[in-house]
């Protein structure tokens, strides 16, 4: 597949959001990443289920929501609900991982495990069958702006082992400290969707997107 971008509001002055997002639409962003943190799962808060819904009102992107919270499964419906088209939930706030997986697709979204840097991709071989994706973290989550983890090359490259044998349409989902400089080594190591905050929306959020998908199509 083309690689996708997913430009991640996190990094958008969230009193314009509607501007900031359809600036990114305009440009060429393929999906809009939506960062929902709970202040207990990771140390920071961000926004929740109205956000989504306002968000859903104003772009015809789909909304790749990433969930940083513990028990995902109690907010999974409203968010689906809300307008969330992807779904990720992190691998280390959760137990039942299956039964969630299951869930996300009953309600009709893209199913997708977050893992943490320091979470084994090996992990997921007996979930990875169900998955639509899986979102590797390249930094620790919980704020934008931080400096991608090198060795998250390796693990990109190792899903995409584990793939091609267990789940070969499986969709690769890099996020954290991705920037142009970087996004080709994460492409060549696997990724199909790369996540970037404050590389797109730092600066001017449209030719940030125009510069990534000059990239990711050559
Ligand atoms: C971090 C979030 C990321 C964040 C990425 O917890 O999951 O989506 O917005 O921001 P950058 O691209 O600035 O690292
Ligand atoms: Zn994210």
């Amino acid at each position: 597949m083309v690689p996708m971008l997913a430009p991640s509001i996190l990094s958008a002055d969230f009193a314009r959001l509607a501007q900031e997002v359809s600036a990114v639409e305009r440009a060429g962003a393929d999906l809009l990443h939506v960062d929902v943190m709970d202040g207990r799962f990771v140390p920071n808060i961000t926004v929740g289920i109205p956000v989504v819904e306002s968000l859903r009102q104003v772009t015809e992107l789909p909304l790749d929501v990433h969930l940083m919270i513990v028990e995902p499964e109690r907010y999974i419906p409203a968010f689906v609900k809300a307008g969330a088209d992807w779904v990720s939930f992190h691998f280390e706030a959760a137990v039942h991982h299956h039964r969630i997986v299951e869930q996300i697709k009953e309600l009709g979204a893209k199913a997708g495990i977050v893992i943490n840097p320091s979470t084994p991709v090996d992990f997921l071989v007996e979930i990875l069958p169900f998955l639509d994706f899986v979102l590797v973290m390249s930094v620790n989550p919980g704020f934008g702006g931080q400096k991608f983890i090198p060795t998250s090359l390796g693990k990109i490259r190792r899903l995409r082992e584990l793939a091609v044998e267990l789940n070969p349409s499986l969709v690769i989902e890099v996020d954290g400290g991705v920037k142009l400089s970087n996004v080709e080594d994460v492409l060549k190591a696997g990724a199909d969707v790369v996540v970037a905050g404050s590389a797109v929306f730092k600066g001017n959020p449209a030719e940030n997107v125009a510069a990534f998908k000059e990239k990711l199509n050559r």
